[in-house]
Formats: structure tokens, C-alpha cells, sequence
């Protein structure tokens, strides 16, 4: 049984036209996925709609069986949907230790709080050599390893990544992928927006191309990534070059 169950949603914003127009996705408990598609498809207001951030004009959202609809982020949050989002919204005048509480913030109990920092530094021991330091002092994988760790302070059920390895070097960008391989090893589902639909596509157990507000293919995402016309049309021709880097 899906754990999110996406049912025909429509959404947009204010009195603006509809970006999401009909869309629908089945999310498995401790699957990943990893979602494509052309700039302005529509993946990253379908995180903002999973998330609570921006309420669906028609269609549901269920979790585990319950409607998402009228919830706040704080309340979906709660409820072990994670969002990371594209603007790498860290405190970066604040440390990386308080970074991380404040992943933590609606659990309250701050002996708790810290327990769980510490499971999460095993995870990135190159957060832990630096908790006193100031966020901004770390480099752009670092920081999106911190946004991904303050995330796993509330133990999510589903973690979603929008473009997490944007603006990073190839490099890092496997970094952020390796993260996120543990995070699969740990059992939680992941939903992935990436530019690098190759390495995205490689990364996930499940591929997802959304275009002009719906999802025009899934499947494995080996199917997604041998599909002829996928290829064409969405992951453009770049074998050889990928090859080369
Ligand atoms: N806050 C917003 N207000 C109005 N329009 C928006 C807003 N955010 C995104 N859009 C519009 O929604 C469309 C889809 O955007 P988005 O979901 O960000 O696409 P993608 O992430 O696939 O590139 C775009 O045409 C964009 O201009
Ligand atoms: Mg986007």
C-alpha cells in the first residue's frame, strides 16, 4: 500500500493558472524516487503541495490513509514529511550545531534534541568536527549535507530534495548522492528533483517524468532511463559527454 497516495491534484498560485493539472503519484514506504522534467513542469509546486505549503485547488494528498488537506507545513511535518528546499535556507549566521536544533525544534525536549544530533553527526562526521563554527563557514556540499541532517533530527518518514546538488561540482554532487544512498539504507523514502536526471535516475528505485503539470511517464527507473523517447524528449543527448567527465 502507498504510504502518499497523489490523486489528481490541480494547483497554482493566487489567482494565477493551474501548474499542477491533474497529477497523481503513488509513494511507497522506503522507496526512492527521483522526479524530472523540463524547467516550469511543475516538480518543485508538487513538493510545495506535498509539504502543506501550498494547498491543492482540487484533488487529495493522503498519508497514510489521512488527508493532508487544510494541515499547516509545521503539522505535515510532524508527521514525518520532510522538505528540503532549492534555497539552502540554513541560519547561516547561527552554528552548525544550532543548525541543527532547530531541525528539532517541535519535539521539545532538547535532551531528546541532541540524541538525535548525535545519530545524525555519525551520518556526516564532517558536521561534527565543525558543530561550533558558523554555518556559513561551510561549502556548498557541506551546507546541503547540514540541510539534510537537520532534516533527519525528526527521524522523517519521507524526506523530499529539491535539486540538492544545484551549483555543486560533479564531485560533491556524488557526495550528496552517497548521503542520500544512506538515507535509503536507512529506510526512509526519498523524493529527488534533479537536474542531473542521469544520476538522479541512477540513484532511485523509481522515476517520475512530470511535463506541463502531470506525469506523462513512471516506472523503474532503468525503464525510465532505456526509454528511446524519454530520451529524447526529456533527458537530452549527452551519453558520450557524461562519459567523458
Ligand atoms: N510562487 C510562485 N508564484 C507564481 N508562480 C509560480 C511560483 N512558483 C512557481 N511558479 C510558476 O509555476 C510554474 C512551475 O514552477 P515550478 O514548480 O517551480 O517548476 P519546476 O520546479 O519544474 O521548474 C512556473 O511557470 C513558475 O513560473
Ligand atoms: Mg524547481
Amino acid at each position: 500500500m502507498a504510504m502518499i497516495e497523489i490523486k489528481d491534484v490541480f494547483a497554482g498560485y493566487g489567482i494565477g493558472p493551474d501548474i499542477l493539472t491533474g497529477l497523481s503519484l503513488n509513494v511507497v514506504a522506503g522507496r526512492s524516487y527521483c522526479i524530472v522534467g523540463p524547467n516550469g513542469a511543475g516538480k518543485s509546486t508538487l513538493l510545495k503541495v506535498i509539504c502543506g505549503q501550498l494547498p491543492p485547488r482540487s484533488g487529495s494528498v493522503m498519508f497514510n490513509g489521512q488527508d493532508l488537506a487544510g494541515l499547516r507545513t509545521d503539522e505535515v511535518l510532524e508527521r514525518g514529511i520532510c522538505f528540503v528546499p532549492q534555497d539552502r535556507s540554513l541560519f547561516t549566521d547561527m552554528t552548525i550545531r544550532e543548525n541543527l536544533q532547530m531541525g528539532g525544534y517541535i519535539l521539545k525536549d532538547s535532551a531528546e534534541i541532541d540524541r538525535r544530533i548525535e545519530g545524525v553527526l555519525e551520518m556526516f562526521p564532517v558536521l561534527k568536527s565543525r558543530l561550533g563554527l558558523a554555518a556559513k563557514t561551510l561549502s556548498g556540499g557541506q551546507q546541503q549535507q547540514l540541510l539534510i541532517g537537520r532534516a533527519l533530527v525528526l527521524r522523517p518518514k519521507v524526506i523530499m530534495l529539491d535539486e540538492p546538488t544545484l551549483g555543486l561540482a560533479p564531485k560533491i554532487s556524488r557526495q550528496i548522492f552517497d548521503s542520500m544512498n544512506e538515507l535509503k539504507a536507512a529506510g526512509i523514502a526519498i523524493i529527488v528533483v534533479e537536474q542531473n536526471a542521469r544520476m538522479g535516475l541512477n540513484f532511485a528505485d523509481w522515476g517520475c517524468v512530470l511535463d506541463l503539470g502531470r506525469m506523462v511517464f513512471e516506472g523503474p527507473s532503468q525503464d525510465v532511463l532505456s526509454d528511446e523517447r524519454i530520451e529524447q524528449l526529456y533527458l537530452g543527448r549527452k551519453r558520450q559527454t557524461e562519459a567523458a567527465s
